[in-house]
């Protein structure tokens, strides 16, 4: 079994808001918002040219907050992550020339998965906490409520459509650890 303390981090972070950063100094400014919701905790996608200097920046200035990275898709991704001693990584999905990355980096990690098949091949590989992505596209809390039958030991971070009118749908079910999007910090 893969080590991954990334439950402990989304317990303590029910909310996680997916950011990105179109410049460096919206750094300030978003930890403000954040911190005045009293959340301690940010996941930095890797969309934009400046999100490995704000990832570094945020590290640096607020070590109150548990930095993640959002959008890991490669093995270089996760060499990077490592040098920037992140506190958590997040993909959308996961391949076989990520875990061993994953496993050597010691960085908590939550992968994503939509489908039966994919969770089925996560937990084969040795998870059994996922972000399922992209929550409304795939059948939003109505899909997480089958999967709970059938992944009885599984839970889920969901993203991706999650919104303030819907996040607590999400949260109110057994196999959902926390949520995660952009609403957090859009409004
Ligand atoms: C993610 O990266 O997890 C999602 O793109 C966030 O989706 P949202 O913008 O719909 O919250």
């Amino acid at each position: 079994m893969l080590q991954n303390n990334i439950e402990t981090i989304l317990k303590a972070n029910p909310l996680i808001p997916v950011v990105t950063i179109e410049n460096l100094g919206q750094v300030e400014e978003i930890y403000e918002k954040l911190s005045s919701q009293g959340i301690k905790c940010i996941e930095i996608t890797l969309r934009t040219e400046f999100a490995w200097e704000a990832i570094a920046l945020f590290k640096e200035k607020y070590p109150d907050f548990q930095v993640g990275v959002g959008t890991i898709i490669s093995p270089e991704d996760i060499l990077k992550c490592v040098k920037l001693k992140v506190d958590f990584m997040v993909s959308p999905g996961l391949t076989s020339s990520m875990i061993q990355q994953f496993d050597f980096s010691g960085i908590p990690f939550l992968p994503g998965v939509s489908t039966p098949s994919e969770i089925i091949r996560g937990i084969d590989m040795g998870w059994r906490i996922f972000k399922f992505f992209p929550a409304d596209l795939f059948g939003g809390a109505k899909a997480l409520k089958v999967y709970g039958n059938i992944f009885k030991d599984v839970s889920f971070c969901p993203t991706g459509g999650i919104s303030q009118e819907n996040y607590q749908d999400y949260l109110k079910l057994d196999n959902v650890i926390a949520v995660g999007g952009s609403w957090l910090t859009s409004q």
